[in-house]
């Protein structure tokens, strides 16, 4: 696996999941990590367990997102990476889908990620940096069951190419992650799922990827993401990057 010796990085989204994937691998790889989350508690847990700091923010709020952001590149004393991991993943039929979890959705999964990104701009502005979105297949191929957030993630795709376009020139590189990784996100929309809905998912599982299931954490995603936060991606940017086991092979 890629070393990270000296990395400043941020995650948002850090108290479970992929986030928290990277929180607990990342300082022993070198990195020096400050990490986001809602849940205190669990960001005490892995703060105490990893040495990376934790700072309770929601993605949603510009002002709080602002604050965030001063005090992680203060703390880490400048900024090399952004994960920006942070997201929710609602499974509703399109016709009923209610206004408010519309608004929730892209308010938390596209918004956010245009507040974080912009945040984080003026501090990677002067020495160049690299952020890694989060996207899905399900912005890419059909997901029956996940407009809201389909569309929420067509919106971070379209936004994370063009400003990897537009801060090229600051030395800025701009990456989406489209995963297919085992996580409590996952196993709360399996939750969702009718039993039938259920049936046809892992039947198509089966036969859509590498193994026949999500991927894992571990073995899986860390290793491709400390290539991502490395030197050694840096000729890589505007690009979608599936670690999915080849669900997804549109691009
Ligand atoms: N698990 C997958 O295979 C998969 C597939 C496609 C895309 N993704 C995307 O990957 C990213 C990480 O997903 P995950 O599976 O690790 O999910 P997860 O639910 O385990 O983690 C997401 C984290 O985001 C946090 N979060 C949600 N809303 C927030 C807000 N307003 N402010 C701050 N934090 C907030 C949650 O509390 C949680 O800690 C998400 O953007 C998700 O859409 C995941």
């Amino acid at each position: 696996m890629e070393r990270l010796d000296g990395k400043r990085i941020i995650v948002t989204g850090g108290t479970s999941g992929m986030g928290e994937g990277v929180v607990r691998a990342f300082p022993a790889l070198g990195a020096k990590v400050v990490f986001w989350g809602r849940n205190e508690a669990a960001g005490a847990k892995i703060a105490a367990e990893t040495g990376a700091h934790f700072i309770k923010a929601d993605v949603a709020d510009k002002a709080i997102v602002d604050a965030a952001m001063k005090e992680s590149v203060e703390y880490l004393g400048g900024v090399d990476v952004l994960i920006h991991a942070a997201g929710v993943a609602p499974h509703c039929p399109a016709e009923q889908i209610t206004a408010e979890s519309w608004y929730t959705t892209l308010n938390i999964n596209a918004t956010g990620t245009f507040l974080v990104n912009e945040a984080v701009f003026p501090y990677m502005k002067e020495n160049g940096g690299n952020i890694i979105n989060f996207t899905s297949a399900s912005a890419f191929i059909v997901s029956p069951g996940q407009a809201h957030y389909a569309a929420s993630k067509g919106a971070v795709n379209s936004w994370s190419r063009t400003i990897a376009k537009e801060w090229m020139p600051y030395n800025i590189r701009v990456n989406m992650i489209a995963p297919c990784i085992k996580t409590p996100m996952y196993m709360q929309m399996r939750a969702m799922m009718t039993p039938e809905q259920l049936a046809a998912h892992d039947a198509s599982m089966a036969q859509l990827c590498i193994g026949g299931q999500m991927g894992d954490m571990e073995t899986d995603f860390v290793p491709l993401m400390a290539f991502m936060a490395s030197d050694g991606s840096k000729f890589i940017t505007g690009q979608t990057i599936s670690v999915d086991g080849g669900i997804m092979m549109v691009r």
